[in-house]
This record gives structure tokens, sequence and C-alpha cells, in this order.
């Protein structure tokens, strides 16, 4: 990939067939057919309007189970007004159609700001096999830095997203927290919230769409990821006898968690593993927004959780955690071994 084109600039220039480097082994390529009935695995999308409030027991008790289920599920009447998530969608567009020459000064090592770059594929320096799509990511530290540092094509709009998003995540996180039934320490939700990023992903319309990958096999870092996708389809989750999809619903909210809580929770709650399949004729966009802990915050699982001595994870910094993340591409659940004992 010619540097700060990435595969929308290919596409531009009008490629006809894909290139050597996205061609992936064929078990790893995703065929659509194949993906399985998804009402066995997946509830239908969780009604958040209760949480927290009267009646919301029962809601807590639905994301737990499919937080232990899957790992996966989707949420509605999440207080995030639909209009938001359109303009989230618009505003990533926007971003992706500006001139090559302008994203190319958000690329690591130009940008004015380590907290925001843009990207192709996840790790382009250790991956054998590219992934298709490109993306902006937006490390939210404070306003001031992202009003004076994040594109204006997407800024205003995402810093309202992520305040909008903010009791729907300390919601469910509690929810979650809360039912594993051992306590929680005092600060301890706001710590394992604590850190959050915006996503704008960008999947151009794929000329081989059945030989590569939009994202490859992996599970998230994060505790918990919130993600926002557009109509297109294509996220697809492991389950025992093969993988299903989770489609797009209208005004939903796609949770899924990460491998934070899966090391929280001491392996009860899922970090799914999950792959998105590129479209042959179409756009995609995706709005993942990654909630996690600061790099300087212990994750281990919680205390009442192993007091018979049956820890699956140890103990270590968050960020020690995030660095051998993103030391290696994508490969399926395998960045939990490094917290295994
Ligand atoms: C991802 O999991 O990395 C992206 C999800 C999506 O685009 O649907
Ligand atoms: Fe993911």
């Amino acid at each position: 990939v010619k540097e700060g084109y990435g595969v929308k600039g290919m596409v531009d220039s009008g490629i006809a067939e894909l290139p050597q480097r996205y061609i992936h082994p064929p078990h790893e390529r995703i065929v659509r057919k194949e993906a399985i009935d998804a009402l066995c695995y997946l509830a239908k999308p969780i009604d958040l309007s209760k949480l927290g409030r009267e009646g919301g027991e029962e809601v807590a008790r639905a994301l737990c189970e499919s937080a232990e289920k899957l790992g996966f599920f989707q949420v509605v009447n999440h207080g995030v007004p639909f209009e938001l998530l359109e303009s989230m969608k618009c505003a990533t567009k926007r971003f992706f159609e500006m001139p090559v020459e302008k994203k190319a000064m958000y690329l690591r090592g130009k940008t004015p700001c380590p907290n925001v770059f843009y990207g192709t594929s996840f790790a382009p320096d250790k991956e054998v096999c590219l992934e298709w799509k490109d993306y902006l990511s937006m490390i939210y530290m404070n306003d001031e830095e992202a009003l004076k540092y994040w594109p204006e094509q997407c800024r205003d709009v995402s810093l309202e997203y992520l305040k909008k998003c903010k009791a729907m995540i300390s919601g469910i996180l509690k929810g979650l927290l809360e039912g594993l039934g051992v306590g929680l320490e005092e600060g301890a939700l706001e710590a394992y919230m604590e850190a959050k990023a915006v996503n704008l992903n960008y999947y151009p319309p794929c000329p081989n769409p059945e030989l590569t990958v939009g994202v490859g096999r992996h599970s998230d870092l994060a505790a918990l990821t919130v993600l926002l996708q557009d109509e297109i389809g294509g996220l697809y989750v492991k389950v025992d006898k093969g993988w299903i999809e989770i489609s797009p619903v209208p005004g939903a909210l796609v949770i899924n968690v990460g491998d934070t809580l899966e090391i929280l929770s001491n392996g009860r709650y899922k970090s799914a593993e999950h792959r998105v399949m590129a479209s042959g004729s179409k756009e995609r966009v995706s709005i993942p927004i990654f909630v996690s802990p600061r790099p300087h915050t212990m994750i281990g699982p919680l205390p009442g959780l192993v007091e018979d001595g049956k820890a699956v994870y140890g103990r270590l910094l968050f960020g020690e955690y995030m660095a051998n993340y993103f030391g290696a591409g994508h490969q399926g659940k395998s960045s939990l071994d490094f917290a295994r004992i």
C-alpha cells in the first residue's frame, strides 16, 4: 500500500483485482452461506430503558447472561439519539472522502497529536496478509486536546457521541460487574472505564471479497466495545459450530465483551472472537468506542472470584497487556494467553 492511500486510495485509483498481500489463506476466508442461524445463540436486542431504575434487575440479568453465553449482544433504548447515530456514520464518510493528502496529515509520525491517527489494516508491518480496512483512531484524553487535534470533519459529532454514550456505558459495565456477585471496590467501575477511544472504520467495496477479510479473527482489547454499524452487515462472531452474523438492526448498538472484562471476570464473561467480511459492491462504515482502564491500572480477576485459588488469569498492568496486544497481528483469541496463568 502506498503510504497514506489506504485501501480506499487503491479502489479510487481503479484497481480491478485484489492485490496479492490481501489474499488470505482459504481457512481464514469468510463464506457467507456457511454462516449459521444466529437465533439459537443471540437473544433479541436488549431494551435498556429500565437499566438502573425500578425493574432494572431483569435487564441486568439479561446483559450478564448474554455476556456469559456469547459475549456479544445488541441494545435498544440506550439513550443515544437516532440522529446522532446517523450523524456519526456521515462524519465517518466525510473524513474518508477527503483527498489523500489531507488524511495523510494524520498518519502516525506526522499527526500533530499521537492520540489521533489514520491507518490501514490492523498492524501492517506485522501482518503477512493485510486487512481490507482503513480507519481513524481518536483516543479521548480531554475535551481541550480533542477540540485542538481531532479532524474538524468529525470532531464535534464524535465528542457529542462519546458524551451521549457515557451513561449507557457505565450502566452496562456496572450491571455486568455487579452481576459477578462479589462486590466492587470503591472507584473500580470508574477505573475500568476511564479511557475511551472512538474509531471510525471505513471498508471500501472490494474487488474479490471472498479472498480477503475486512478484519481478521480477533478478540477486542478493551473492557467493553460499543459498536455502531451501518446497514451493510458482515460482522461475524464465533460460536461452537461456526460463525453467526450480527445482523444490523436500525437504531441498535452492538456491545461486546473485550479481553479486559474476560480477565476481570476470571473467564466468566466471554471476549468473543469475531471478524468482518468485506463487501463486494458497497462501502461499509462502523464506529467502535473502546472502553478501557488507563495503562497504569492493574487488571486481574476481581478479588472475590478467586478465593478458592481457581484463578484462570493473573494480575498485570493494563498497559503491559495493551503493549502485548498491539505487538502482533490479529490471531483469534491468542491475545489472552499473555494473561493466562
Ligand atoms: C472490529 O471488530 O474490529 C470491527 C467491527 C466491525 O467493523 O463491525
Ligand atoms: Fe473487534
